[in-house]
Parts: C-alpha cells; structure tokens; sequence
C-alpha cells in the first residue's frame, strides 16, 4: 500500500558529540548543497508533469524526512550520492501526516503545491527548531490574495481553491517561508503575481531557477520586488542545488575558532560578505575566489558588535556559531538578535563552559574570556548545536554534546568532515560512552 513506513525515518535520540578541544583545524573542506534550498526546490518538482533530477542534495536528516512526505503522497523517489530522482506522476495524496510534517518547518511548502495539482490540501502545522515564535499569517494572506482559502484548522493548514487569479502580494516582513509559499502558489495563478517586500536570501533565488528551469515565468528573485506569470505548463528538470550557506559560514567559524587554516571549497563567496566582513573586522584572514574561501587565524580576535537581518545582512542562522567564537574575543562584543526571539537559549549552555554572557531584551552581551573550559552541554537546536560544536572545539578538555540529531538534521556528516580536517570528534551512542 502507498504510504506504508511513512514513520521509517527515525533518530537516534541517544547520540552525543564527544570533542576533544584544542585542535588547530587545516586543509581542505567541501561544503554540501543547501539546506533551505532544498527544501524549497524539491516539493516545487511536484509541480511538473514529468521527472525531475536534483543534484547536490544534502544527505541529511531533513531532506529524508521530505523524501518520506513525497514518498507517502504517491511520488517515485530515489535519492542516492546526493543525486535524487523524483516522478511526481503518481502522486495521489494531499495529505501529509503529522508525524513527518512535525519534524520541521518546511514541510508546509507542500500546502500551495499540493493545492495546485489538485485543487486543496490539508497539512499538519509545521515543526522545526523552538527559536521563538514562528507565525504562518503572511502565508495564509498570500494565498488568500490569490484567491485560496486558506486557514488553519484543528493544527492543519487548509487550503484550496477553484482558481487562483495573480495579484499584488505586500509582505509585512521579508519572511522565507511566505516568499516561497507566495512563489509556489503564483505559479499555479492565471496572470502576473508581484510578490513585494519579498526575502532575497539565495535560497529564493534558488527556487527560482528551479521554477524557471521548469518553465516557469519569474522574474526579480534576489530582488525585493518578484514577479511571476503563472498558468504555465511546468515539466520536469535536471537542477543542481546551491552549496549551502550556514554549513559554509559554520565552517569558516570553525576554521577561525580553532586558528586554524582551512580551504571551504564547492562554496559560493558572494553569499558569505557578511559574515567575512564581520571576521575580517575580528582579525581573521579571509581570501576568496571562484568557488572557494580561504580562512586563516592566529587565534587572537577583536569583540565585534553584529545584528542579525534578512539577505544580504548579517543571517540569524549564523548567530549563535558566532556567539560561540566571540566568547573567546577581546573586550565586549554586542550581539542583537532582530528575526528570532529564543536563539539566545544555547547562551545557558555556553555559560557552563566558561562564557562571560548577559542578556539585556534582544541584545547578548559578550565579555570576552581568555579561554572556555570543556563541560556536558545540549544541543538545544540545530544551530545552537553548531554552536557547542565550535565552543567545544575551543575549550581545553572532553567536550559532550548531547542532542545530536537537532546537529543532524542540518550539517550533512558534520563529524566526519571536522574529523578530516584535524579534529578529535567522535559520535557515540550515549548507552555505550563511559567518559574517562
Ligand atoms: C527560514 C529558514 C531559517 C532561517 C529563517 C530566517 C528555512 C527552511 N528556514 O525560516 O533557517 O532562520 O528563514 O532567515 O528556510 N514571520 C511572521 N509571519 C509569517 C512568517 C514569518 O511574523 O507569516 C516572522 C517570524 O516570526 C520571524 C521572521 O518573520 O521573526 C522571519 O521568519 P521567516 O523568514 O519566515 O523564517 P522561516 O521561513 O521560518
């Protein structure tokens, strides 16, 4: 039956990073394809009438758990290598369950493509990291706009509608999510959709060129203003996803965290400006070309004030990775947190190694210290654990981090690509480690 072993993706909630610190970082990385932009791009491939091939896919807990949505909704999916094939001609289902959509925040992108194959859909609300609050309302205005129903109900979103009809969409916020519903939704709109006040992060510019590549009119990504003739025809095609941004950015921080020397390659420079601005301000040596970064440290960094903001400021996604090394700066650094309220919790789990860190509303406050000490400490989302992660490869001693599987759902075989640059991680199942 289509459907079955829709609860096959599973994590193991006993693993734990155990990091030895102290260990410079050196030689050569290869980021993987995006995270966010995936998750844009392969539910929009249930759009076309024949098969899509996606290259640079992420091998990572996300994409799997979407991988098991499209399976259940009928779709033919294979994923090997980082190469995926899907045939969204069987699709027959408009109803993903809430035990895969849950698990993160994406998963609502399927509501406006299901909506336009078949006419309505109903998806559980969406999951993902606890940073704070994260309201869906722009997107059901979008999709009202356009014509659909759109509500939430008994924690599902519903939609349908009998026609879309293009129209002006005006964002409150640049938000991602609305600005790929919008998208997802105007292409299956008779007329032009101007999306303004649209979010320009490269994810967006992504799923545009997917749409494109399908046959699809859009035009201004990476703009505040897109617009989309929708109606067309879209088919199948071959794509290869963006290198993804945060894992790049994880990665130079760590490479700076640990004085090390390291070569980030398969990456796109342009997409880094501000955090390299904000390193080079540190004292860090950064170089770039083409497709590769080249990041280098003595291990001595200048407090840096930094306020997160939609593309091209400073991204929240890479706030709490940067917390961690300004720990370690000299003098006070000023931190604000302006897109989610909550990403300051790891800040508790950063005081147990030693961080000198007081929140004042949406600022932290960084003094720095000369060194972290190593402790057990909790993942408490995917980007706080990146944090511990550069915290711990900082800190003198044994470093366990617990809540791996948050890690996991982000960083395509982080442990093993630290691991090949010089560092001491291991990933052990909490059960069986005994520290010593
Ligand atoms: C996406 C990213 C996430 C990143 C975030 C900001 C994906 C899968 N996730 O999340 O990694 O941290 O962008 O770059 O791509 N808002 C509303 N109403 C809405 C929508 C958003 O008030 O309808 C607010 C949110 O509360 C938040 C801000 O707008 O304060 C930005 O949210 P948004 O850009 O939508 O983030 P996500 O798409 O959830």
């Amino acid at each position: 039956m289509k459907g079955a072993g829709c609860c096959r993706v599973s994590y193991d909630m006993g693993e734990k990073l155990v990091i030895r610190g102290g260990r410079r970082l050196e030689g050569e990385v290869m980021v993987s394809g995006g995270k966010n932009a995936a998750l844009a791009v392969v539910p929009a491939a249930l759009l076309a009438d024949s098969p899509s091939v996606i290259e640079n896919l992420p091998d990572i807990n996300d994409i799997h758990v979407l991988l098991e949505m499209m399976r259940w909704l009928g779709a033919e999916v294979s994923f090997q290598d980082n190469v995926l094939r899907v045939d969204p001609r069987p699709v027959n289902k408009c109803n993903p369950p809430y035990e895969l959509t849950s698990r993160m925040r994406a998963s609502y992108y399927l509501a406006p493509v299901l909506m336009g194959v078949f006419g309505h859909a109903q998806v559980p609300l969406p999951g993902g990291c606890d940073i704070g609050a994260r309201p869906i309302d722009q997107t059901l205005k979008a999709m009202r706009t356009l014509g659909a129903r759109a509500d939430t109900l008994g924690g599902n979103l519903e939609v349908s509608a009998e026609e879309l009809i293009g129209n002006d969409i005006f964002l409150d916020m640049p938000s991602v999510g609305a600005t790929v519903n919008s998208m997802l939704t105007a292409v299956s709109a008779s007329g032009t959709t101007c999306i303004h006040n649209a979010a320009k992060e490269p994810h967006i510019v992504d799923l545009a060129n997917f749409l494109s590549a399908m046959g699809a009119w859009v035009k201004g990504a990476g703009t505040d203003v897109i617009r989309v003739r929708g109606g067309r025809h879209l088919h199948g095609a071959n794509y290869t996803i963006i290198p993804d941004q945060i894992e790049t950015g994880t990665l130079m921080i760590a490479a700076a965290a640990t004085a090390g020397d390291v070569v980030i390659t398969g990456a796109i420079p342009a997409h880094m400006e501000a955090l390299s601005a904000k390193l080079l301000e540190m004292g860090v040596r950064v170089e770039s070309e083409d497709d590769w970064i080249h990041v280098r440290s003595n291990g001595v960094f200048r407090a840096v004030n930094v306020k997160t903001q939609g593309y091209p400021g400073y991204p929240t996604d890479l706030q709490q990775p940067l917390s961690a090394l300004l720990t370690v700066a000299r003098g006070t650094s000023i931190v604000t947190e302006t897109i989610f309220e909550n990403r300051f919790r790891f800040l508790d789990e950063l005081r147990k190694m030693g961080a000198n860190v007081r929140v004042i509303e949406s600022s932290a406050i960084i003094s720095g210290v000369d060194n972290l000490v190593s402790a057990r400490v909790n993942a408490t989302d995917l980007r706080a654990g990146a944090a511990m992660v550069i915290a711990a490869l900082m800190a003198e001693g044994e470093t366990e981090i617990g809540g791996v599987e948050y890690i996991l759902r982000g960083y395509e075989r982080f442990d093993e690509k630290l691991r090949a640059l010089g560092a001491c991680v291991e990933r052990v199942s909490s059960r069986s480690y005994a520290p010593v």
